[in-house]
């Protein structure tokens, strides 16, 4: 070995690699103890490590809203945040919107049913992710027109034009109108 080039740090040869870490994530109401990379995003350890893979990666980059979920009921992308920041938060996904105490079996969300009357998907693609954003416009309540569903649902982009029927839909529940 040329004597010239030191080693650092001196007495470790070979880099070594950050540690698993033990993650314990409430999701729809379920606590899951996972172990994982501290990088990994609350998105793949939805998809990869918890088989939760109705919310979608589109753009992996905050750009598209198809990995939107809900953290303590306000809409995030999923993509752009880390498991391990999550740890007591209450995560909501597509797959926890219908109610889940077995009361009502068979029933959607409002907002699942309304997408369904309104024809408001076509690949569906990025349907989980509109329908959560829309559930978090709904608790964040300052949406009073169509321009506001517009403007506040604009961060989820469709590749199928399907926003007509999308923003009916939401103005449904928003409404409270029967369709
Ligand atoms: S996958 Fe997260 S915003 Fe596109
Ligand atoms: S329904 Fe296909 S991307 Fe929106």
């Amino acid at each position: 070995m040329n004597p010239a080039v030191e080693l650092y740090p001196p007495d470790q040869r070979t880099p070594s690699l950050p540690p698993i870490h033990s993650v314990k994530l409430r999701v729809n109401g379920k606590v899951t103890e996972l172990q994982i990379a501290p990088w990994t995003t609350l998105l793949d350890a939805l998809r990869e490590y918890m088989d939760l893979t109705g919310t979608k990666k589109g753009c992996d980059h905050g750009q598209c809203g198809a990995c939107t979920i809900l953290v303590n009921g306000k809409r995030i992308n999923s993509c752009l945040t880390l498991a391990i920041m999550q740890e007591d938060t209450e995560i909501t996904t597509i797959e926890g919107l219908a109610p889940q105490d077995g009361s009502s079996a068979g029933q959607l969300h409002p907002l699942q049913q309304a997408f369904i009357e309104r024809d408001a998907f076509q690949c569906g693609y990025c349907t989980p992710g509109q329908i959560c954003s829309a559930v978090g416009l709904m608790n964040e309540g300052k949406a009073r027109t169509t321009a506001d569903i517009r403007e506040l649902m604009s961060g989820n982009i469709c590749r199928c034009g399907a926003y007509t029927n999308i923003v009916d839909a939401i103005e449904d529940v928003l409404n409270q109108k029967t369709v």
